[in-house]
């Protein structure tokens, strides 16, 4: 399993490093790779990172009854508590369709271009709820990636703010 060590986390600032933030792109990447999107086309791969800087992916898996249907964000935090993590630091994601009507994926294909049509992948909602479980919202960070290369990170409080927390329990 990879990992990221705590002092190549941060820059002095408390932002990510832009190097851990490849390194969690780039496994996020791969998981996709395993999505199994027969329905949507939909394929996305999430890469999740957890205190001791160990780094946990998933792929979205659906299923034939569409509400059974798992997201790539929810596979990687089942994946991680599954193997006893559960406090994570940040997760990036990278998704958005591949499969297009034949002729438009041929022409992508010859102009070399066909990922180009993934896009940034925001969590759903529920996912949004499941990852503030297992984290500090204002201090995790969610890395949106697309295949050029280009990224946006933000914080799951950004995302998700005044969620229900366990304090409204208590
Ligand atoms: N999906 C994810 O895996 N993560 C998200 O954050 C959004 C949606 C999946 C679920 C479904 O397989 C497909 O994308 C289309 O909704």
């Amino acid at each position: 399993m990879k990992r990221i060590e705590h002092n190549r986390l941060y820059l002095s600032t408390g932002q990510l490093r832009e190097r851990a933030i490849r390194i969690l792109l780039e496994e996020a990447y791969q998981a996709r790779e395993n999505a199994y999107a027969p329905y949507s086309s939909f394929r996305v791969g999430a890469a999740l990172l957890s205190e001791d800087g160990h780094i946990y992916t998933g792929a979205n898996v659906e299923n034939v009854s569409y509400g059974a249907t798992l997201c790539a964000e929810r596979v990687a935090v089942g994946n991680a508590i599954s193997q006893g993590a559960n406090r994570f630091l940040a997760i990036a994601i990278v998704g958005g369709k591949t499969l297009l009507p034949d002729a438009q994926m041929q022409e992508l294909i010859q102009e070399g271009t066909w990922m180009d049509n993934l896009t940034f992948c925001p969590p759903c909602g529920i996912c949004r709820q499941v990852l503030a479980e297992f984290c500090s919202p204002e201090h995790f960070f969610v890395i949106l990636g697309d295949p050029k290369g280009d990224y946006e990170v933000v914080t799951l409080e950004q995302l998700y703010p005044n969620s229900f927390s366990r304090e409204q329990l208590l």
